[in-house]
């Protein structure tokens, strides 16, 4: 149930019976530490109410796909980009064909339309209406377009007849979402990932540094976790909370990132059932400051009145990224540029310079992705191909990144 740990689950709810289960069932999800947003159709109103889904969930209840206030905050666009997991628990046999030929008339199917993150089902209905040739061929049709159904158990229903249709437990709808967050494409590896800003200092209480948050490498960090791998990220300083089962070591300067990368790399070298090629691979996901001030005064540097220019000579910083792609044997060397402009031209020279294996453009130019943003947009290129992932949350981005990374092994 830990792969639930922050991750973001949007909970749709239609119309049935067993909507009073999803109550239970948003306990269980955030419990395991997921954020959950619930979707709610009018049916699902009629058996249970907005009010006590928003209590539970700690979030506003999002009822109407026309709702200017809700536009204006999270419109149903941006709820489809927010969610790693979008879930429909009840899902009645009215959603379910709705969702089946790709209808748009309600929020839930237009999130179900816009999302491009996992969809999961828990159908909820009577026994015959489970078993007719049209829900039947509905679910088919679902799993082919890659809907995953959960579900639905067998018993006693609410209408007196007993068959299958009932929706799964809540215990085991948590536990089946947490284990689809596990793909094991990189089991048995080492992930190394540095990520977040460094810090130059100029002197005791000043210093050179940039806007990364550390948002996209420790989201790398938890896919790789997910897919796993064994994850040490190597942080500079950020205001993140290190995610479950993943080593953290903070560091401060890119000098000290490089110790700490070397140091990790030089360790798990030394352990020899993981040196084997295609075993560690290293990810620099940090905006390391390429320059430094050539020497950091002891003390803090007094305004000089009368003088109003101060000169900083800089030096260049090691490249860590680099450094490691010399080392032998080789780990599997992913870089990220990110660019303003000429973004693939400056990435491909990047790959060929730094000696790397795959690196992932970013484009820096656009305000609402990249760096401090929750969103991002990339285009993953490696020596033979490349592939681009249209904006959308980090999580699933990175869950891109490590699908990639794990076919090129
Ligand atoms: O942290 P967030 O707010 O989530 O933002 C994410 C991000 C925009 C920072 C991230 O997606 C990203 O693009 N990271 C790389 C930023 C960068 O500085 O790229 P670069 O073009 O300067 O460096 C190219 C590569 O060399 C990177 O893998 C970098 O980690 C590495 N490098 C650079 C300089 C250096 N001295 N040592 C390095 O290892």
């Amino acid at each position: 149930m830990q792969r639930l740990a922050n991750k973001r689950l949007v909970l749709g709810v239609t119309g049935g019976i067993a909507a009073y289960k999803s109550a239970e069932l948003i306990r269980r999800l955030i419990d395991a530490g997921a954020e959950v947003r619930v979707v709610m159709t009018s049916a699902a109103q009629e058996f249970i109410t907005p009010l006590t889904l928003q209590a539970l969930s700690g979030n506003p209840v999002h009822l109407a796909l026309l709702d200017t206030e809700a536009e204006a905050g999270m419109g149903h666009i941006e709820l489809a980009r927010w969610g790693d997991a979008l879930l429909i628990a009840p899902a009645s046999a009215d959603f379910i064909a709705r969702l089946t030929h790709g209808h748009g008339n309600d929020l839930l199917t237009t999130l179900c339309l816009a999302a491009r993150c996992p969809i999961h089902i828990a159908p909820a209905m009577n026994q015959g209406m489970w078993a007719s040739s049209a829900n039947q061929n509905n679910i088919q049709q679902l799993e082919t377009n890659g809907i995953h159904l959960i579900g639905p158990g067998s018993g006693y229903q609410a209408c007196g007849d007993i068959g299958l249709g009932r929706m799964s437990e809540p215990d085991d709808i948590a536990q089946i979402l947490a284990d689809s967050f596990q793909t094991g494409s990189l089991t048995g590896t080492q992930v190394v990932i540095t990520a977040g800003p460094t810090r130059e200092a100029i002197d005791p209480v000043r210093y050179i540094s940039n806007h990364s948050s550390g948002k996209m490498g420790f989201a790398l960090a938890e896919a790789a976790r997910d897919a796993g791998a064994t994850v040490t990220l190597i942080a500079g300083p950020v205001n993140l909370a290190t995610p479950d089962r993943v080593n953290r070591i903070n560091v401060v300067s890119a000098e000290d990132m490089l110790v700490a990368t070397t140091e990790c790399l030089d360790h798990l070298s030394l352990n020899s059932s993981v040196s084997s090629e295609g075993s560690i691979i290293f990810i620099g996901t940090a905006a390391v400051a390429d320059y430094r001030p050539d020497t950091s005064a002891t003390q803090k540097i007094k305004k000089t009145q009368g003088n109003p220019n101060l000169t900083l000579q800089l030096i260049e910083n090691p490249d860590i990224i680099a450094t490691v792609a010399k080392r032998s044997p080789k780990p599997f060397t992913v870089g990220f540029a990110a660019e303003t402009q000429n973004v693939l031209a400056y990435a491909n020279d990047k790959i060929a310079r730094k000696n790397l294996d795959m690196i992932i453009a970013n484009d820096v130019s656009n305000k609402d992705i990249g760096f401090n943003s929750d969103l991002n947009a990339v285009t993953i290129i490696w020596p033979e191909g490349n592939k681009t992932v249209d904006i959308a949350s980090k999580a699933i981005i990175a869950n891109s990144i490590i699908q990639q990374i794990s076919l090129q092994l």
